[in-house]
């Protein structure tokens, strides 16, 4: 099935609502996705982004239907991973000779899942394509959005953005465009790809916005690679990304902890009942890492101004949802954070120390060594730490 974007555009896409993990296991897609190809049939027939391979078959039918693929002149690729590229294989057995536009990272990373010297035509940023009927295609390069070799492509005229992953969500609909789905999961989803995938460069996301912004091109929609098309005031999601890449926070302070018999667990629940009697109107938020999704505890980490994790001590270490959710933060190089741990111990005392390392590591900003409970809080520590966690409301 194919979808009009906008007079000679089409999505020739895939929905996958079955998808509930990407990347490995290392985001959970609660809401599916959608792998966003296009086909653009002016004088010249192009073709932008392919879908996952395990989805070959069924988008090559499908876009057989609309088109001669024998007819696509160019075909680009904004972006190697292979959720884009996958049915390039297929579809290049069948146009061998068809250029492909790309980055020079962009040959590297098609050459390196694929092994094969396709017709590769490099762009840089301002590099223009004559589609016929005085529209062009002009390339953009978006080096680490999220990938090394991404590019953007504009169509004049049309004013539509090609983003690729950049404003893209992990969301299913098959409504397709921005205004038409729940606003509500809509956010819910795009912040949270935003916060697990594009925090690390959001110094080149606000970069890339304002160079996006200084070519004074008109935007009527943005076209990405996963979930919604932005065809209702694109710039609202532009906007949210400036605001996301700034140090975002909220009002918020979220409590994290692994518990092996409960004691971290009262340390957590004193800290956040004291705070919510300091202040009602601040969000308090407690998760259990080892039952709750990692990737939502990324995003409630990324919309909290303060962060308190807690381990109790095993085998001279901490829990290892714990040392997971720790090496996930890690690398996504949050700012504007502050931070601090806690942990029950019996006879070893290491998880606060080990947490400690963790945060810095991160980037966060420790407010105080840690909280420290010998065995399990009785009423007098429960006291002391409902008033422990008071005083985190001003911090
Ligand atoms: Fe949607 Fe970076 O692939």
């Amino acid at each position: 099935m194919k979808i009009n974007i906008k007079n000679n555009i089409w999505w020739v896409g895939k929905t996958d609502w079955d998808l509930r993990k990407f990347h490995g296991d290392e985001y959970s897609t609660h809401h599916g996705t959608t792998y966003n190809s296009y086909l653009i049939q002016e004088e010249k027939i192009v073709l932008v982004d392919t879908v996952w391979g395990k989805y070959t078959t069924e988008f090559l039918s499908n876009l057989s239907r609309e088109t001669d693929l024998k007819k696509i002149d160019y075909i680009i690729c904004n972006h190697g991973e292979t959720d884009h590229s996958g049915a390039l294989p297929a579809l290049m057995d069948m146009i061998p000779g068809t250029p492909i536009y790309c980055t020079e990272n962009g040959v590297k990373s098609l050459r390196g899942h694929y092994h094969k010297d396709w017709n590769y035509v490099t762009i840089k940023t301002g590099d223009r394509l004559s589609l016929g009927n005085g529209k062009e295609l002009i390339f953009i390069q978006a080096p680490m959005l999220h990938w090394p070799d991404t590019m953007f492509c504009y169509l004049t005229q049309d004013n539509v953005l090609f983003s690729n992953d950049a404003f893209g969500q992990h969301y299913c609909s098959e409504n397709l465009f921005n205004d038409l789905v729940n606003q509500e999961e809509l956010y819910n989803e795009a912040i949270k790809y935003f916060a697990n995938i594009l925090t690390p460069f959001s110094h080149l996301v606000i970069r890339k916005i304002e160079e996006f912004v200084a070519l004074n091109l008109p935007l009527d929609i943005i076209c990405t690679s996963h979930g919604v098309i932005w065809r209702d005031d694109p710039m609202q999601i532009v906007k949210k990304y400036l605001e996301w890449s700034s140090g975002y926070q909220q009002d918020q302070i979220t409590l994290i902890y692994d518990t092996m018999w409960d004691g971290t667990r009262i340390i957590a629940e004193s800290i956040a009942k004291g705070i919510r009697l300091a202040d009602e109107k601040v969000i308090v938020k407690v998760f259990n890492a080892s039952n709750t999704d990692k990737n939502d505890i990324i995003t409630e980490i990324f919309k909290s101004r303060l962060v308190v994790i807690g381990s109790p001590t095993i085998n001279k270490g901490i829990m290892h949802s714990i040392a997971g959710l720790l090496e996930l933060v890690r690398g996504l190089k949050m700012k504007n954070k502050k931070a601090i741990s806690f942990g029950c111990h019996g006879w070893h005392n290491e998880s606060v120390d080990l947490i400690n390392e963790g945060l810095k590591q991160s980037g966060f900003e420790l407010i105080s060594e840690g909280i420290r409970v010998n065995w399990r809080p009785d009423e007098s520590c429960v006291e002391s730490l409902i008033e422990t966690g008071r005083s985190l409301v001003t911090r």
